[in-house]
């Protein structure tokens, strides 16, 4: 039996992070977590409790409500990938909206809603066989990991795809709306206290600005095949 590894995928908002990590799950028999679903039901619920609006944020109430907080992935064999559960409720579409988007950089600078999801994430991965993106999955929660990549794009090409995904929703948006979130989110992730977005020492550095899917996920399922055979 071919042994299994543990495949971390960071980057910087919309650098298509998700569609590889899900791509390379499918063809390897692996798990697949996007940990930003986790960080963006937990935003949803604290917008549900009025605990955070674009103009105030009462963290104290949100650290004494994380217990309340169930979150769960659920296969869904139709779409092929795992849906976010909050409270046992399905919230994947409502957490993907540019409400969401706008408040969950500041629901992950809180430390305590950082540790309660990056114990589940390591649990998760306790087998290995799993591919996980996020901001800080190479450097705080699998650190030993086999595989980090750190994948970067233009902000315009990131906004552009976020532009093109929510236009497909049917979301009434603007495109300097989504590059100044783009923008905006870069800055906090980037510069917050707890586990900030930064490439891992040992990571790849993955641009794919002007790489189309194919290409990007050919080279990355390469680079995972080749440590698998070692
Ligand atoms: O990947 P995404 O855009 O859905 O992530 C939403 C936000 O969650 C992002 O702005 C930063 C935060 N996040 C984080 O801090 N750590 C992670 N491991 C994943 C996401």
């Amino acid at each position: 039996m071919k042994r299994k590894i543990t495949i971390a995928i960071d980057g910087f908002s919309s650098t298509g992070k998700s569609t590889i990590a899900k791509q390379l799950a499918k063809q390897l028999g692996y798990i697949y977590v996007d940990t930003g679903a986790m960080y963006r039901a937990v935003t949803l619920y604290a917008m549900q409790q009025n605990i955070i609006d674009e103009y105030h944020f009462d963290v104290d109430k949100l650290i004494a409500n994380l217990d309340k907080i169930k979150l769960n992935f659920l296969y869904n064999e139709k779409l092929g990938f795992a849906e976010m559960f909050l409270n046992d409720k399905n919230v994947e579409n409502e957490i993907r909206g540019m409400s969401v988007s706008k408040l969950v950089s500041k629901i992950a600078t809180v430390s305590e809603v950082r540790k309660k999801l990056v114990s589940l994430q390591k649990k998760m991965g306790k087998d290995k066989g799993i591919v996980m993106d996020g901001r800080d999955i190479g450097t705080v929660v699998f650190k030993d990991a086999e595989l980090k990549l750190f994948m970067t794009a233009s902000p315009e090409k990131r906004a552009t795809r976020r532009y093109k995904e929510l236009l497909d929703r049917g979301d009434d948006v603007s495109y300097e709306e989504i590059l100044k979130n783009v923008q905006y989110r870069d800055h906090i992730d980037s510069t917050r206290k707890d586990s900030p977005l930064k490439k891992a020492k040992d990571a790849i550095n993955f641009d794919n600005s002007s790489m189309g899917l194919e290409e990007q996920f050919e080279r990355i399922y390469n680079f995972a095949k080749e440590i698998i055979e070692k």
